[in-house]
């Protein structure tokens, strides 16, 4: 076995797959073609069930097994009005991991996750809250820094990695996400005790990502510090940062979000109602970029990676290139 996949036995055993690379959840991009692409090459694919209805979810997940001779995952956003409806989804079709995401599972669903027999990988945002996660039961952690694509929190992947793998990593498998380009970052976080790693900005350009051809090249044509974070631009309405390419859709954010704000205030939405049109704004405007192609007014979310990417390639290509790196990295250590 080398020292790699040494490292990584704990990852993999969770989630059943060759490599404990996952391919995060992207909403419109992680569909049925790319997750069991990146399945059936040794990875976890894990599709994103965004705003979806249950049927949706269902037709998805049904079209994935199809394609699939490996285990996948579904992505759930906690804040989803149909969360126990989407969970009854998984459990229907033997789905064997959700990942929760998007802030504190609602009481109630991790215990209806592990009743169907799914194991339950949640994202920790602070050593704080993975504590807590641990002791409710949850299976792996994810820790994933400000340098990742679309929603983010404050915090850099590094100092994450720092902060909570010597604590966590002895309790649960733990998957560093958050500005992973090339192998040799996957065999440093390995090393400081990481079970795995979540990547998603480097698979957007994959041959099987059904993401728009322009939506592509804007990421091959991209670098790194392009890829900036969403500002907040009224103090009374906190809305979470999403990193993107920027383009003329970062400035309509901005009209959005004052907007939004006046509707605060003059009474017409609460503070949930609030940052629910702020989410459906962003759904809509990804799904303008990834699927319709509109790469100025749509959104480009895109990790920092996004400098990294700078073709098309198979996803067995990707897979295969990372591994290679990470291992040449390990053995270079002797
Ligand atoms: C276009 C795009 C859409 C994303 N959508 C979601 C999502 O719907 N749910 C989620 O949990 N994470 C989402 N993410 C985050 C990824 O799952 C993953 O954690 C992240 O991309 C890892 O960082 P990286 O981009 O630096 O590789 C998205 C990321 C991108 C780039």
């Amino acid at each position: 076995m080398s020292k790699m996949n040494e490292l990584m036995a704990r990852g993999t055993e969770l989630l059943g797959s060759d490599y404990a690379i996952l391919c995060g959840a992207m909403s419109w991009v992680s569909e049925r073609h790319l997750v069991s692409a990146i399945s059936n090459a040794g990875g976890f694919g894990v599709i994103a069930c965004g705003a979806m209805t249950p049927a949706l979810l269902d037709t998805e997940i049904a079209a994935t097994k199809a394609l699939a001779t490996k285990p996948f995952g579904v992505n759930l956003i906690t804040m989803h009005p149909q969360l126990f409806e989407l969970i009854d989804v998984c459990a229907k079709h033997g789905v064997g991991h959700v990942v929760l995401a998007g802030g504190l599972p609602p009481k109630g669903s991790l215990e209806a996750i592990k009743a169907s027999g799914a194991k339950v990988i949640c994202f920790a945002p602070t050593l704080a809250m993975g504590k807590k996660l641990v002791r409710s039961g949850v299976d792996a952690l994810v820790i994933e820094g400000m340098e990742a694509g679309g929603h983010i929190g404050p915090v850099s992947t590094s100092v994450l990695a720092q902060e909570i793998l010597p604590t966590l990593a002895d309790e649960v498998p733990v998957f560093v996400a958050g500005g992973i380009g090339r192998g040799e970052a996957i065999a440093a976080y390995l090393e400081m005790g990481a079970s795995g790693v979540q990547l998603g900005t480097r698979f957007v350009c994959a041959t099987e990502s059904i993401a728009h051809p322009n939506f592509k090249k804007a990421f091959m044509r991209a670098s790194a510090r392009e890829a900036v974070a969403s500002v907040q631009i009224d103090p009374r309405l906190p809305v979470i940062p999403v990193r993107a390419l920027k383009n003329a859709g970062t400035e309509a954010f901005t009209a959005k979000q004052r907007e939004v704000a006046n509707k605060l205030d003059k009474g017409e939405v609460d503070m949930m109602q609030a940052q629910l049109e702020i989410e459906h704004y962003w759904a809509g405007a990804l799904r303008r970029a990834v699927i319709d192609g509109d790469v100025e007014n749509g959104s480009l979310m895109a990790g920092q990676s996004v400098g990294m990417v700078s073709e098309e390639e198979s996803v067995a290509a990707i897979v295969a290139s990372l591994v290679q790196q990470a291992e040449a990295a390990l053995q270079a250590r002797g």
